[in-house]
C-alpha cells in the first residue's frame, strides 16, 4: 500500500499520469468485475521543472500503422545499432546520427528518467499567436468602463509580436480596421442574418480582387501581411492606437425602450470572429475571447427573445420542454465550435452579469475548442480582473502557460485499446488497430484534438483490456501506454511531448490483493465522476445517479469484507476506505444536481470539472475545511455540521468559492474589538491565519474564486451550510480537534454508508 503510494507520486510528479489501477487485469471480464474501468488522469502539459525539452527530433518506429516514437522501454542492440518497439516489436535501425551511441552514451529518451520528453521542432516559420477580442457594448456604463481598462492592460500583457484584433457588437457588429496609416475604420455588419466564412471574406475584402473571368481565392502566404495591417496587427505596432480606440468605445448608441433587453448579436459577432480566422489563419494558434455582460437576442444563436417579461430558459422550462431558442441556439454554437477547432483556434468565454447569459448554449464554444470560462456578477469585480490577468501568467521560464493547436495520439500495447477521452476536446476521427469499438466518453479515435491547454489541462482516458478470459495476457508481463502530444508551445514553437508508461498484468485470482492495493481511490473517483458527468449532459438526473450508485454497490460487493448478517462489520480496505466518501460527495455535488442552480450555473461547474487537474477535481467533489482554534494548529476537519463550533473558525474551499465562517464566540470576540487590545495578540494572530491561507488559494486558482468572510448567523453563511452534512450527533466525539485526518475520514465514511442505505444492496 505505502509502496503504491510512492510509485503513484512519483509517477504523477515525472509523467502528470494517474491511474485508477496500477496492477492491470489480464483479461477483458476480470477488468470488467472491477467495475472502474483501467484508465488514467492525464495531464499532457504538467509542468516538470526537471524536464529540459531538447533540440532535435523524435525516432519513430517506420511500420506504418505504429509509428511509436523511440522510448526507454524499447530494447536496443547497441552493437548492430537497431532498436525494437515494445509496441509492434518491429525492428527499426537507428538514423545516422545515432552512431555514436552505446550502453554509456545513450540519447536522453533511452533513460528511464525521461519516460517522459520533450522535443523541439526545428521546422517551419514561426508563426505568431493571435488574440481576438469580442466585445460586447451593450454593457452598463460601470461594467464598460471596467472591462475597457481591463482590455487595456491586457495589451501590456501580450508577447509584443502577438496579432490582436477587436469586435464589438450590441445591434450591429463592427470589426475594426487597425490601419497601418493610421485611418481608423470600420465595417458593420447586421446582427439578424448569418453569413457563411466565405461571405464575410468578402465582404471584409479578405479574398484577392479576382482577375476577370475568376472566382476570388483565398490569400497566399506572402500575401498575408496586406491582410495583417487591417485586422490583425503586432501589438508592438498598434498599442497605442488600441489603447485609445478602446478607451473611446461608447455603450451601443441604439435605444433601448422600457420593458425591453438591448439587442446583442453575439451569434454573428462570433461567427464574423471565426470566419476571420478561418480565412486568414487556419492551424494557427489564436484565441478568439468573448466579453459579454448579457444573453444573445437576436439572429442567429439568439437564447432569449427582447422582451423583458419573457425570462431567460430555466431546468424547469427545460424539462417541461419549453425553452424555445434551446436546440437551434446549441445547434447554432456547435458548428462555429467545430469550425473553430477544426482549424486549431478557441473561443474563451468571460460573462459576467446577475443574470444567465446563456453560457448552457454557447459552453460548447469553449468546451470544443479548449477554451476558458470565466462567470462574474460584473466586469468590475476583482474575481474577473484578477482571473482575466491570470490568463496571461507565465511560468518559471517566464513563458506563457498557454499552448494551443495540440493533437493527442494514443498509442497502446497489442492486450490493449483505447474507448475514449473526456475532456476539452474534439475526435480527430483516427481509426486504428488500438482503437475499441466500445466508446466511453469521446472515443472511436486514437487522436484528439485540444485547441488550447495550460499546464493545468487534464483529460480522462478510458481503455479496454483486450484479451479474452479464455487466454488472458501471460504473467510476467507489462502493458504499455504512450501518449504523442503535438502542439504550438507559447513561444510559437512547435514541441512534441512523449510520455511512456508500462504497468504489470496481473492475475486476478491469484493477486486480488496486489491488484486491490494498486488501486488509486483519488483519481478512480474522478474518473469516475468525469464519466458521470458526461452521462449527465445527455441523461435524466435520475438515471444517472442510479448508475453511480450501482457502480458503487458493485465495487463494495466485489472489495467488502464482511461477515454474514451484520451490515455493521462492513469494511473496506486502506485502499478503498475513502471512495464512497467521495461518491457520496458527488452525488450532492453541483456537477450532478442542478436544480439548485440556473442552466448556466451548472455547465459553468461541469466546464471546470471536466478540464482540471486531479487535486483540483477533488476539492471539487469534496470540499475542504479547515479549522482554527486555540487549542491546536489548523487542521482538516469533517465536512459535518457538528464542525461547526462557537471558538472555531473555519476556512472551507470548495473551488469555486472560499468562505471564511467565524463561529459564534469568535464572532462576538472579533465585534467586540479584542483583536486592537495588545493583550489579545493571539486572538489577533488567530484571526489572521485563516486569511493568510485563504490568500495563498486566490494567489494561484483559475479562476478565481467567490471569496466570502461571514459569521455565525450572516446571511452569506448559507454557503457553507449548503454544502455541510446536516448531522448533529457526535459533537463530543469529534469536538476539540484531537481526531487524526484518518479517523476523520473513516468516520465519514461510516456516515456515507449509511446515507443511501446501500449497505443492504451490497450484503445479500
Ligand atoms: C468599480 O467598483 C469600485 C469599487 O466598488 C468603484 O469605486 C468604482 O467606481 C467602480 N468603477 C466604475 C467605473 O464605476
Ligand atoms: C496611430 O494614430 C495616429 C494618429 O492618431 C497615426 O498618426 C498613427 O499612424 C497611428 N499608428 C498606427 C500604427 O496605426
Ligand atoms: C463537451 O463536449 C462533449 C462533446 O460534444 C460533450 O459530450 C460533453 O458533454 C461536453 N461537456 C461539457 C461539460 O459540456
Ligand atoms: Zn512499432
Amino acid at each position: 500500500m505505502a509502496m503504491f503510494q510512492e510509485f503513484i507520486q512519483q509517477n504523477e510528479d515525472r509523467d502528470g499520469v494517474r491511474f485508477s489501477w496500477n496492477l492491470w487485469p489480464s483479461s477483458r471480464l476480470e477488468a470488467t468485475r472491477l467495475v472502474v474501468p483501467v484508465s488514467c488522469l492525464f495531464t499532457p502539459l504538467k509542468e516538470c521543472p526537471d524536464l529540459p525539452p531538447v533540440q532535435y527530433e523524435p525516432v519513430l518506429c517506420g511500420r506504418p500503422n505504429c509509428r511509436a516514437v523511440l522510448n526507454p522501454l524499447c530494447q536496443v542492440d547497441f552493437r548492430a545499432k537497431i532498436w525494437a518497439c515494445n509496441f509492434c516489436f518491429q525492428r527499426n535501425p537507428f538514423p545516422p546520427t545515432y552512431a555514436g551511441i552505446s550502453e554509456v552514451n545513450q540519447p536522453a529518451e533511452l533513460m528511464p528518467q525521461f519516460s517522459t520528453i520533450e522535443y523541439i521542432i526545428q521546422r517551419g516559420p514561426p508563426t505568431p499567436l493571435i488574440f481576438l477580442y469580442v466585445v460586447d457594448i451593450c454593457l452598463e456604463e460601470e461594467d464598460l468602463q471596467a472591462l475597457k481598462e481591463s482590455l487595456q492592460m491586457s495589451l501590456s500583457l501580450l508577447p509584443p509580436n502577438a496579432l490582436v484584433g477587436l469586435i464589438t457588437f450590441g445591434r450591429m457588429v463592427q470589426v475594426h480596421e487597425l490601419s497601418c496609416e493610421g485611418i481608423s475604420k470600420s465595417y458593420v455588419f447586421r446582427g439578424t442574418k448569418d453569413l457563411s466564412a466565405k461571405q464575410i471574406q468578402e465582404m471584409l475584402g479578405l479574398m484577392k480582387p479576382a482577375p476577370a473571368g475568376q472566382p476570388g481565392r483565398p490569400p497566399a502566404a506572402q500575401e498575408m501581411h496586406f491582410f495583417l495591417c487591417r485586422f490583425l496587427q503586432p501589438v508592438h505596432k498598434v498599442d497605442m492606437n488600441l489603447t485609445d480606440l478602446l478607451g473611446e468605445l461608447q455603450r451601443d448608441p441604439w435605444p433601448v425602450s422600457q420593458g425591453k433587453r438591448p439587442l446583442r448579436s453575439t451569434g454573428i459577432a462570433l461567427s464574423i470572429a471565426v470566419g476571420l480566422l478561418e480565412g486568414t489563419f487556419p492551424n494557427t494558434g489564436a484565441r478568439v475571447m468573448l466579453f459579454t455582460g448579457g444573453p444573445p437576442t437576436q439572429g442567429p444563436g439568439m437564447v432569449v427573445g427582447d422582451e423583458l417579461k419573457t425570462p431567460i430558459r430555466s431546468w424547469h422550462d427545460i424539462q417541461k420542454d419549453n425553452a424555445r431558442h434551446l436546440k437551434k441556439a446549441t445547434k447554432y454554437y456547435e458548428a462555429l465550435a467545430n469550425r473553430a477547432a477544426a482549424n486549431g483556434h478557441c473561443i474563451d468565454i468571460y460573462a459576467c452579469a446577475l443574470d444567465q447569459t446563456g453560457l448552457l448554449e454557447m459552453k460548447c464554444c469553449s468546451n470544443l475548442t479548449g477554451g476558458h470560462i470565466v462567470m462574474g456578477d460584473s466586469f468590475n469585480t476583482s474575481l474577473f480582473k484578477q482571473t482575466f490577468q491570470r490568463v496571461f501568467s507565465k511560468d518559471y521560464n517566464n513563458e506563457f502557460r498557454m499552448a494551443f493547436g495540440a493533437t493527442l495520439e494514443v498509442k497502446t500495447s497489442r492486450e490493449l485499446k483505447v474507448s475514449g477521452a473526456i475532456g476539452p476536446c474534439v475526435s480527430l476521427n483516427s481509426k486504428g488497430p488500438c482503437v475499441s469499438e466500445n466508446e466511453m466518453g469521446v472515443g472511436g479515435t486514437s487522436q484528439w484534438k485540444v485547441c488550447s491547454l495550460n499546464p493545468s489541462t487534464t483529460l480522462a482516458m478510458y481503455f479496454e483490456v483486450v484479451n479474452q478470459h479464455n487466454a488472458p495476457v501471460p504473467q510476467g508481463g507489462r502493458g504499455a501506454i504512450q501518449f504523442v502530444t503535438q502542439y504550438q508551445h507559447s513561444s510559437t514553437q512547435r514541441r512534441i511531448r512523449v510520455t511512456t508508461i508500462a504497468r504489470n498484468w496481473a492475475d486476478v485470482q491469484s493477486q486480488m490483493q496486489h491488484i486491490e492495493s494498486s488501486f488509486d481511490q483519488e483519481a478512480s473517483a474522478v474518473l469516475m465522476a468525469r464519466l458521470a458527468v458526461f452521462r449527465a449532459e445527455s441523461e435524466e438526473g435520475p438515471d444517472v445517479l442510479r448508475w453511480l450508485d450501482r457502480q458503487l454497490i458493485r465495487l463494495c460487493q466485489k472489495f467488502g469484507q464482511f461477515n454474514k448478517d451484520d451490515p455493521a462489520s462492513f469494511r473496506l480496505s486502506e485502499s478503498l476506505s475513502l471512495y464512497p466518501q467521495f461518491m457520496f460527495h458527488l452525488r450532492r455535488s453541483p456537477f450532478l444536481q442542478v436544480f439548485n442552480n440556473s442552466p448556466d450555473e451548472s455547465s459553468y461547474y461541469r466546464h471546470h470539472f471536466m478540464r482540471q487537474d486531479l487535486t483540483q477535481s477533488l476539492i471539487m467533489i469534496q470540499p475542504i475545511l479547515y479549522s482554527y482554534s486555540f487549542y491546536g494548529p489548523p487542521e482538516p476537519v469533517l465536512l459535518d455540521s457538528s464542525s461547526i463550533l462557537p471558538d472555531r473558525i473555519l476556512l472551507m474551499d470548495t473551488f469555486f468559492q472560499l468562505v471564511i465562517y467565524h463561529g459564534e464566540t469568535i464572532a462576538q470576540w472579533r465585534k467586540a474589538g479584542y483583536q486592537e487590545m495588545p493583550e489579545y495578540e493571539n486572538f489577533k494572530q488567530l484571526l489572521q491565519a485563516p486569511l493568510d491561507d485563504a490568500q495563498e488559494i486566490l494567489q494561484t486558482r483559475f479562476p478565481m474564486p467567490r471569496y466570502v468572510d461571514t459569521e455565525h448567523g450572516g446571511s452569506q453563511a448559507r454557503f457553507l451550510l449548503s454544502k455541510v452534512n446536516p448531522s448533529q450527533t457526535h459533537n463530543n466525539l469529534y469536538a476539540w480537534g484531537q481526531v487524526s485526518f484518518a479517523q476523520v475520514t473513516s468516520f465519514a465514511l461510516y456516515k456515507s454508508l449509511s446515507c443511501f442505505n446501500w449497505r443492504k444492496a451490497v450484503i445479500p
